[in-house]
C-alpha cells in the first residue's frame, strides 16, 4: 500500500502539504486511518523505516521496539496524536481526526505493531539494555559505569565516568550519537554495525537510568576518575598560546565564549550547547591530546566543526594549547609546570 511512498519527496514541508490537503475520506477503522495519515512516516510495518525518515530529526517513532512498548502507554499515544509533539514532525491531528478516530488508530497501532510476539516473553528495555551493556560496554565503562580500572592507566582519554555526569550535560541524543558513531580519536568505537538502532537506545537508556548522576558526584575533591593532565600533544607538537589565542577569539568564541564558558553569542541557538571548558567535568577530562583530537575531528551530532579539514597540525596544537592553559587548566602553578615540562 501507500504507493505514495515511492515518489514521496523527502522534504517535510511537501509532506505536510500532502497530509494537510490530502484525502479526507471517511476513515473509520484504525487500519485505514493509519494507512492514510500515519504510514507515510511510521511505515507499513510500524517500524518507522520510511523514505522520509532521513529528512526528519527526531525520526518517526518505531512502534515495534521494547522501548516503545515500555514508554508508550495508550494514554500518552492518544495525547501525542491529538496534540502532536512540539518541535518534531509529529503533528497534531486534533483538527483532522475525531477523538474516536484517534483512539481507533492508536488501538490499531498497539494491536498490530506493539505486541512484540517474539519479544513479548523477554523482559523489556532495561533488561535488554543491561544485557547489551554487560556484553559490549562494561569492559571499558566498568560494572558501575564509572570506568573499568584498567582503562585509567591505559586509555587516553579514559571512558567518561557516567556516575559523575548529569543527564543534562550528557543528553540522550548525544549519547545515542556517540554510541552509534563512536568518538573519533578515542577508544570509544562506533556500534552501528554491531547494534541496531533500538538496541543502541536500550543500552543508552540503561546507562542513563542506572548510572548517570548516581555517584555522590558532588564530591569534587575526590574525583572518581581523572585524566593525566600533563600528557603532551601527539607527534611532539608544542602549541603557541598567542597564536592560538587569536584564532580562538576569531573562530571559536562565537560559540564557546570569550571566557570559554560555552556562552558565546551563537550558543543560544545551539543544541547541545557548546562545551564549557571551565566546568569541572571538562577540567577532569580535556587534557592536551583530548583537546587536540576534539578540535581536529569535531563532534558528530553537534555543530562542533572538524577543524582538521582547515587547520594544519601546528595550528590545531596552537588553539588547543590556548584552550588548555587559558580555560581548562588555568592554575598558574600547573600552567607554569605544564608550559615548561
Ligand atoms: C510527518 C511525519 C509523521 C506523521 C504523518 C505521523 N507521525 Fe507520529 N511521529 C513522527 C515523529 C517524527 C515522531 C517522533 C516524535 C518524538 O520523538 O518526540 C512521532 C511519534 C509518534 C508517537 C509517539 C509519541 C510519543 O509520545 O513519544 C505516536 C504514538 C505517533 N507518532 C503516532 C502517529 C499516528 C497515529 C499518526 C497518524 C495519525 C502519526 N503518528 C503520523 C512523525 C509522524
Ligand atoms: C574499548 C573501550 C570502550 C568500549 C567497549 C565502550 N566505550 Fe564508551 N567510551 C570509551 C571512551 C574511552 C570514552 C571517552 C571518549 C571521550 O572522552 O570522548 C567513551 C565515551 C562514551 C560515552 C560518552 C560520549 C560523549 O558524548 O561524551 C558514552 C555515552 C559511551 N561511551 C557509551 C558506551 C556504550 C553504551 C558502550 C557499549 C555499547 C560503550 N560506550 C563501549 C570507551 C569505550
Ligand atoms: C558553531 C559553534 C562552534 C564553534 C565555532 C566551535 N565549537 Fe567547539 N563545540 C561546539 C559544540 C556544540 C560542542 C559540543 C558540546 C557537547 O557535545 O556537549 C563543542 C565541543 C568542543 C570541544 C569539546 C569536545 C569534548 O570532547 O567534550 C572542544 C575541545 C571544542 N569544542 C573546541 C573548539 C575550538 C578550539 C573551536 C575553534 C577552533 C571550536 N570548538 C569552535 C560548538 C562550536
Amino acid at each position: 500500500m501507500v504507493q505514495m511512498k515511492s515518489h514521496f519527496p523527502l522534504a517535510a514541508l511537501a509532506l505536510l502539504t500532502v497530509i494537510l490537503v490530502g484525502p479526507t475520506a471517511a476513515a473509520d477503522d484504525g487500519a485505514t486511518v493509519y494507512e492514510q495519515y500515519c504510514a507515510v512516516c511510521h511505515g507499513d510495518k510500524g517500524d518507522g523505516q520510511t523514505r522520509v525518515r532521513r529528512g526528519l530529526s527526531p525520526p518517526p517513532r518505531d512502534f515495534t521496539t521494547g522501548l516503545a512498548r515500555k514508554e508508550l502507554s495508550r494514554e500518552r499515544m492518544i495525547t501525542s496524536v491529538t496534540h502532536g509533539r512540539p518541535g518534531t514532525a509529529m503533528m497534531p491531528f486534533s483538527g483532522r481526526l475525531s477523538d474516536e478516530e484517534v483512539a481507533t488508530v492508536v488501538d490499531h497501532i498497539r494491536a498490530t505493531f506493539m505486541q512484540g510476539e517474539a519479544e513479548a516473553a523477554r523482559p523489556v528495555k532495561l533488561v535488554l539494555g543491561e544485557e547489551l551493556y554487560v556484553r559490549h560496554c562494561a569492559v571499558c565503562h566498568g560494572d558501575q559505569g564509572s570506568g573499568a580500572m584498567w582503562t585509567r592507566s591505559s586509555l587516553n582519554p579514559p571512558p567518561r565516568d557516567f556516575s559523575a555526569t548529569s543527564g543534562v550535560e550528557l543528553t540522550r541524543e548525544r549519547m545515542i550519537t556517540s554510541v552509534t558513531h563512536g568518538r573519533p580519536g578515542t577508544a570509544m568505537m562506533s556500534f552501528h554495525r554491531r547494534l541496531s538502532g533500538p538496541e543502541i537506545e536500550a543500552v543508552v537508556d540503561y546507562v542513563r537510568t542506572s548510572f548517570l548522576g548516581k555517584s555522590a558526584a558532588a564530591a569534587p575533591s575526590h574525583p572518581p576518575l581523572t585524566v593525566d593532565m600533563t600528557q603532551p600533544f601527539p607527534k611532539g607538537l608544542r602549541g603557541d598560546v598567542a597564536k592560538g589565542g587569536h584564532f580562538y577569539q576569531d573562530n571559536c568564541a562565537t560559540c564557546h565564549g570569550e571566557q570559554g564558558e560555552g556562552n558565546g553569542p551563537r550558543s543560544s541557538f545551539i543544541s547541545p550547547k557548546p562545551r564549557n571548558f571551565t566546568a569541572a567535568e571538562a577540567r577532569q577530562r580535556l587534557n592536551r591530546p583530548a583537546l587536540y583530537a576534539a578540535v581536529r575531528d569535531g563532534l558528530r551530532g553537534t555543530v562542533m566543526p572538524a577543524w582538521g579539514k582547515v587547520l594544519g597540525d601546528q595550528e590545531l596544537a596552537d588553539v588547543a594549547e590556548y584552550v588548555f592553559v587559558t580555560f581548562v587548566h588555568p592554575h598558574s602553578e600547573g600552567k607554569k609546570k605544564l608550559d615548561q615540562p
